[in-house]
């Protein structure tokens, strides 16, 4: 099949699919977007215990794009696997589980957790959130830091690891290189970028705990440069996100070198955005005579 990508051991049937924390489980979209045709749904941020996440307010709008700190609220991974896996198992596409901690041995005991559930064939792992104090990004900003999550999670979760970037560090294929020395699969980037807002007739930060993260049209060309960086730096495949919000955008990031794409803030825009830009891939692959998304990946790579 013409779309047909490969994560690890994981074959989708599209390379399109909804970034952690901006489609819920899914199941909240089924009325406006036909579930099944998503290349694979990466459900909300997932922790070992529940989290409240951080006070209101928590998202605010900028050019271009908009801050949240919403701060991983979740029910905890017991949750997950109680009540929502058996009705997102039932979506018809793969699922996969963001996994977030405050520790190795939490990020591990958690991805131990949803190792155990049949029809969850990957993990991705959060070692970039710029919303939580404790853990989250801290350790995605220094190669011990994530290589010490990589390798924790690695002896415990033998299905396909990918593991998610910050770009709020110096030099994002040092972190690629450390993780994929530990053994992840496949790399994803980016996580957003730390901003804020201040509002002047207030005169006070917009958002509840000060900073948020960047994303939307604003972060494109950033999260482009550092899959085209990341695609050079290492062998697993790379799996591109950041501002993503139709069919153009995301044949960049696959040229720039992505295996598969990821949409974010375009859901909360238009539902159905993800199969609009699984079309409009296929199109672009008619128009130029392309028989597979394979045969672009990495293409504007070569002299
Ligand atoms: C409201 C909101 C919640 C998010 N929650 C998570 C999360 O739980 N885990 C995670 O890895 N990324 C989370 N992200 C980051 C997105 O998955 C994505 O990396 C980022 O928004 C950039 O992509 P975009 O520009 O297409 O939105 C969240 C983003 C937003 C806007």
């Amino acid at each position: 099949m013409p779309l047909t990508t490969h994560i690890g051991s994981l074959t989708l049937k599209n390379p399109v699919m909804t970034a952690s924390g901006t489609f819920g489980y899914g199941l909240e979209f089924a009325d406006f977007v036909d579930l099944s045709q998503i290349g694979a749904i990466i459900v909300k941020g997932t922790t070992l215990e529940p989290r409240q996440g951080n006070p209101y307010p928590r998202m605010a709008e900028t050019a271009q794009g908009m801050l949240n700190c919403v701060g991983l609220q979740n029910k905890g991974v017991d949750y997950f696997c109680e009540h929502i896996y058996p009705e997102v198992r039932r979506t018809g596409t793969a699922v996969l589980v963001n996994v977030s901690g405050s520790s190795p041995e939490t990020y591990a005991e958690c991805a131990r957790r949803i190792a155990a559930l049949e029809d969850i064939p990957a993990i991705e792992l959060n070692i970039s959130c710029p919303n939580v104090r404790q853990g989250g990004m801290a350790f995605g900003v220094t190669c011990e830091g994530a290589a010490s999550v990589v390798r924790a999670v690695r002896a415990v979760y033998p299905k396909t690891l990918i593991v998610k970037l910050s770009p709020n560090i110096t030099s994002i294929a040092d972190i690629a290189r450390a993780v994929e020395a530990e053994g992840a699969d496949a790399v994803s980037l980016i996580n957003t970028l730390m901003g804020m807002a201040i509002d002047a007739e207030r005169r006070r930060p917009v958002l509840s705990i000060g900073t948020g993260g960047l994303s939307g049209p604003a972060v494109k060309p950033v999260a482009l440069r550092m899959v085209w960086q990341v695609y050079e730096a290492v062998k697993i495949p790379v799996v591109g996100l950041g501002g993503i919000m139709n069919a153009t955008d995301a044949v960049e990031f696959l040229l720039a070198g992505a295996t598969a794409v990821e949409i974010g803030t375009a859901n909360f825009i238009d539902p159905a955005v993800t199969l609009k830009v699984r079309d409009g891939i296929q199109e672009y692959l008619d128009r130029h005579h392309f028989a597979s998304v394979q045969d672009i990946i990495g293409l504007a790579h070569q002299a």
